[in-house]
């Protein structure tokens, strides 16, 4: 029998030829002619003013956080429904994630009644921008700035896409991108924080650069460099930097493809949908996206398990995510959960997400003639 998996990383522009030049310059460690390209090349697709690039979006979290200054009590909020680095990032510096419910159509934090679960002690939102669709930025700069706390994206998955015509990642203080094999743009490991807020530059350099001021030293502006601040080991080498630079090359291409992957799925389903009992994803008003996931929502749960295995049978990979951080024993450890939480509970108990990736090609009609079948027959 055929499978189609979920996810499969592919080599797709000079990848090789990139990582062979990396060797042949013959400087292996971070910071070289890779990772400037990398850097400038990201300013360039995010419309921000600095990007600095890391071990995977994790790493750039756990620098936001400490960015953000984060003591022991202060609080960030944050959506519940999101990987488990948006809230490790905020734990490690000692301070308590919040959890707060997401919006019934983005799936995202939902900024309507946020600034009731604001306290002395928050200091930062964290907003994620799930399945590459940006959170309603304006509504929750207005929250940001009524309480002077800082705001970062979470735009793991949101390379490419736009709010208001602005590209994620320039649209908060600072933003956290993944580059992991699961993403648009890979290089199997890897990430970048984006930074908006000229104040901050300075010392996100010396933290990925464990704490000193190696990048000054380098540039010349200190005759010699050492211990500054806290940091730690973020900066990645040069052969993972010529493996992304190769894919960030060709982002618009790989970013089309995805989309019209995402295209075929939505004029497949819609039709169907209200038949088949199942919700499509809705574009968030004033937002494109960047192709990087398709899903779908289902009546309950046990319809849900009963699609997964079904497609399972049929060789078809259909992961759900993602186990609410505020219900997972973590979550209740470390962090806090002032409100109700229906629309995450739901969310994550009925969403099934669709095989999704460069070269998926014309399996994207098995995929839809096997999931429709399913569908079609009653339990
Ligand atoms: C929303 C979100 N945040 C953070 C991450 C962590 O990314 P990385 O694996 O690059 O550390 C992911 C990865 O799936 C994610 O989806």
């Amino acid at each position: 029998m055929k499978t189609i998996p979920f996810n499969k990383p592919s080599l797709i522009g000079n990848e090789i030829k990139y990582i062979r030049d990396a060797v042949r310059l013959g400087q292996l460690a971070g910071d070289g002619t890779y990772t400037d390209k990398c850097q400038r090349a990201i300013c360039q697709l995010t419309g921000s003013a600095k990007s600095l690039i890391t071990h995977s979006c994790t790493a750039a979290l756990e620098m936001a956080a400490m960015l953000c200054d984060l003591k022991p009590d202060d609080e960030v909020l944050m959506p519940s429904f999101t990987f488990v680095s948006t809230a490790n990032a905020v734990v490690l510096r000692g301070a308590t994630p919040v959890f707060v419910d997401i919006h019934p159509e983005t799936l995202n934090i939902n900024p309507e009644g946020l600034g009731q679960y604001v306290t002395p002690r928050t200091k930062a939102i964290f907003v994620v921008h799930y399945a590459g669709f940006p959170a309603d930025m304006d509504a929750l700069a207005d929250v940001a700035r009524a309480h002077g706390l800082y705001l970062v994206e979470d735009a793991a998955q949101a390379l490419g896409s736009t709010y208001k015509g602005r590209p994620a990642g320039s649209l908060g203080d600072m933003a956290a991108f993944s580059f992991h094999e699961t993403k648009n743009i890979i290089s199997g490991e890897g990430g970048a924080l984006t930074i908006n807020r000229d104040d901050l530059f300075g010392r996100a350099e010396i933290i990925r650069e464990k704490g000193t001021n190696r990048s000054q030293f380098f540039r010349g502006q200190v005759d010699k460099y050492t211990w500054v601040d806290v940091g730690s080991s973020y900066l990645p080498g040069e052969l993972i930097a010529a493996y992304l630079f190769a894919q960030l090359e060709v982002e618009g291409a790989i970013r089309a493809r995805r989309l019209s992957v995402f295209d075929a799925y939505m004029e497949a389903f819609e039709p169907l949908a209200e038949g088949f009992g199942v919700t499509l994803p809705k574009i968030p008003p004033h937002c494109t996206g960047n192709g990087h996931m398709f899903y779908f929502l289902m009546k309950d749960i046990e319809a849900r398990t009963h699609f997964i295995q079904a497609m399972k049978q049929g060789g078809i990979t259909t992961p759900f995510h993602y186990v609410p951080l505020h219900s997972a024993p973590a979550g209740r450890k470390y962090g806090h959960t002032p409100g109700p939480m229906p629309v995450t509970d739901r969310i994550s108990d009925t969403l099934v997400r669709l095989p999704m990736f460069f070269d998926l090609g014309s399996d994207v009609e098995a995929v839809i003639s096997t999931a429709s079948e399913i569908l079609d027959t009653p339990q």
